[in-house]
């Protein structure tokens, strides 16, 4: 088995109970969620959990593949078939014959390519770029993204025809944020395996922050705890990182839902960076939130929430309250 799966909150939960129901059988399963939230891993369990368990497990990364090359990369190609293709090759589904063909980040493959799809997971027929042969294999595929596909569909991003074929079994996962009674199970469960010393009280701190990077960023900053503190994690140390990665998260305009931001402890360094590019911009909200990567609205309600703060109030006169608190 690969690494252990940590989680024991109800929406967990019942990603878990999906593994488990879906693995078993040959279609198609479609795992949705935010980056980080641990969708290559429920790849490799669905494809351990099932009967293909002794065949190859083939990771096609969709975001990785120049556009150019996906159809040779993913079908193979002739000897002769374009410059460069100076032999035989078999291709990734072949390789995945009997086994799972796992399409990673699959949101990110250009409209005109996800056609070419279509074929192998309807009928699991495969055809070499520059040969006339079909041939069929007998692949599972499993798809991943953090791209919204129906919202995609909808904009004419994405093919209904796939999404349909791919969404039979659907596995959303969680987010962090959305699971925050796992956060002290995972990060324990992570501490130990680096073997660093903390007490329960130390990690309190952690449920404080809400991990637009997920599980992945929850680990990377535990990582840097354990460096930093010279094995030993401390709660100050910890805050510490906390806010050092808020300040990162905002800084590095963002999507509202990574804006969607802390209370407490870490909202001074938040408010702070607001009142900067406030200033920068001279009380222009618009440009203001552009600049920081959330929504215009979202901005809107923070300098609301924090509009008695004698700092915002310098930054934003009194005058404009009235024009800024009817705008949407
Ligand atoms: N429930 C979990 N328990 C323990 N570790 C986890 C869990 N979920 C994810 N991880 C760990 O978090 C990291 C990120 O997981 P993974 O690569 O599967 O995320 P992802 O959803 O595929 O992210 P991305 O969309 O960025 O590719 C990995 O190191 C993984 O082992
Ligand atoms: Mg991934």
């Amino acid at each position: 088995m690969s690494e252990f799966i940590y989680g024991t909150s109800e929406s967990f939960k019942k990603t878990i109970e999906k593994v488990n129901l879906y693995a078993p059988h040959p279609w198609p399963v479609l795992i949705l969620g935010e980056t980080g939230v641990g969708k290559e891993l429920i790849a490799k369990r669905l494809h351990e959990l099932s009967n293909r368990k002794s065949m190859p497990l083939i990771p096609v990364n969709c975001s990785a593949i120049p556009a150019g090359l996906f159809e040779s990369e993913l079908f193979g190609y002739e000897k002769g078939a374009f410059s460069g293709a100076v032999s035989n090759s078999r291709g990734l589904a072949r390789m995945a014959n009997g086994g799972t063909l796992f399409l990673d980040e699959l949101g990110e493959l250009e409209i005109n390519l996800q056609a070419k799809l279509l074929r192998l997971i309807d009928l699991g027929e495969v055809r070499s770029v520059g040969s006339q042969k079909v041939e069929s294999i007998n692949v599972r595929v499993i798809a991943a993204t953090n791209v919204d596909l129906y919202a995609a569909t909808a904009a004419g991003h994405f093919r209904q025809d796939l999404l349909e074929r791919l969404s039979v079994l659907r596995i959303p996962v969680p987010s962090l944020k959305e699971r925050k009674e796992d956060i002290p199970l995972i990060a324990t469960a992570i501490l130990e395996r680096l073997g660093a010393k903390f007490s329960a009280e130390d990690l309190a701190v952690l449920s404080c922050f809400d991990y637009p990077g997920n599980i992945r960023q929850l680990r990377n900053i535990l990582i840097r705890a354990v460096v930093i503190g010279k094995m030993k994690i401390s709660e100050p140390l910890l805050k510490q990182l906390l806010k050092e990665e808020q300040k990162e998260t905002l800084g590095v305009g963002t999507s509202p839902e990574r804006a969607s931001l802390l209370h407490g402890p870490l909202e001074a360094i938040e408010k702070e960076i607001i009142v900067d590019r406030l200033k920068k911009y001279h009380g222009n909200r618009k440009e203001t939130a552009k600049d920081l990567g959330i929504a215009k609205s979202t901005l809107h309600e923070k300098l609301r929430r924090w509009k008695a703060d004698p700092t915002i109030a310098q930054n934003w006169p009194m005058a404009r309250w009235g024009s800024a608190l009817s705008l949407a």
